[in-house]
C-alpha cells in the first residue's frame, strides 16, 4: 500500500459531500459516517493475506478463499466510534479495542485517558480516527499501539490535511493511510479547511 490511498469512488465523494454539509443533522451524519467508513475500511483491508479452504457447494466441491487471521480495530475516542461499527460488520471474527484522547484545543497537544486493546502481534490493526489534523492525536495512537505490540498499523482517516499526513510519515513511515480525501491546510485554531467541523460533536451532537 502507498504511504496514503485517497479512496476516489463515487460513492465516497457522494457521501463525504454530505457528511461536509454544515447542515446535516447528528442523527443523519452518524448514519452517513458509517457507509462511508465502510468504504474505507474496504480499501485499509485489500492487501490482508487470505489461504485457500474446501468448499462444497449444493453443485460441487471447489476452493474459496478466507482471511488468514483476524484483524483489531482500534476506534480513537470518541470520534472513531463512529467509524466502528463499519469494522465489525464486515469482519465478524474483529478483536475490538479502545484508545481515549483528548486534544487539547489550546496547545492542540493529545492527552490520553483510556487505552484497553487486545493482543496485536502479527494482526493487521485498522486504526480508526476520521479526523488527522495536525496528527497529534494519530501519532500518539499509533505510538501507544506500537508500545502494546503491534506491528501492522493501518490509519483510516475521512478527512487528511497536509500536516498530518507529514507528521504521520515522519514519525510513523510503516503506517500507510486511507482517507477519502486530503484537503488543503489547518486553520489558526487547528481545524481542517475546507473539513467538515468538530467530527465529534457533530456525531455525537455536542457542538
Ligand atoms: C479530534 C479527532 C482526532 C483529533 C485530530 O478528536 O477525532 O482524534 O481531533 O486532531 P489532531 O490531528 O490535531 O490531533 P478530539 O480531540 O476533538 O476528541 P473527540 O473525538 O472526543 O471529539
Ligand atoms: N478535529 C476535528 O474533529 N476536526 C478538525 O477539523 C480537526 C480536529
Amino acid at each position: 500500500m502507498e504511504a496514503v490511498t485517497v479512496v476516489a469512488h463515487p460513492l465516497a465523494g457522494d457521501l463525504l459531500a454530505r457528511l461536509r454539509t454544515a447542515d446535516t443533522p447528528p442523527e443523519r451524519f452518524r448514519h452517513l459516517a458509517r457507509r462511508l467508513a465502510t468504504v474505507l475500511v474496504l480499501e485499509a483491508t485489500r492487501s490482508l493475506a487470505t489461504r485457500e479452504t474446501p468448499v462444497r457447494t449444493p453443485v460441487a466441491a471447489t476452493t474459496g478463499r478466507q482471511l488468514a487471521g483476524s484483524v483489531v480495530a482500534v476506534p480513537v475516542l470518541r470520534a472513531g466510534l463512529g467509524m466502528l461499527e463499519a469494522a465489525t460488520d464486515l469482519l465478524p471474527d474483529v478483536s475490538v479495542g479502545y484508545v481515549g484522547l483528548q486534544r487539547d484545543e489550546t496547545t492542540l497537544e493529545p492527552s490520553t485517558y483510556y487505552v484497553n486493546v487486545p493482543a496485536m502481534r502479527g494482526r493487521p490493526v485498522l486504526l480508526l480516527d476520521p479526523m488527522l489534523a495536525t496528527g497529534g492525536s494519530a501519532v500518539a495512537a499509533a505510538r501507544l499501539l506500537k508500545e502494546r505490540g503491534a506491528t501492522d498499523i493501518r490509519l483510516v482517516c475521512v478527512v487528511a490535511a497536509p500536516e498530518g499526513l507529514d507528521r504521520v510519515a515522519a514519525e510513523h513511515p510503516d503506517v500507510p493511510v486511507v482517507s477519502a480525501a486530503v484537503d488543503e491546510r489547518l486553520d489558526d485554531r487547528g481545524y481542517i479547511v475546507p473539513g467538515l467541523g468538530d467530527f465529534g460533536d457533530r456525531l455525537y451532537g455536542t457542538a
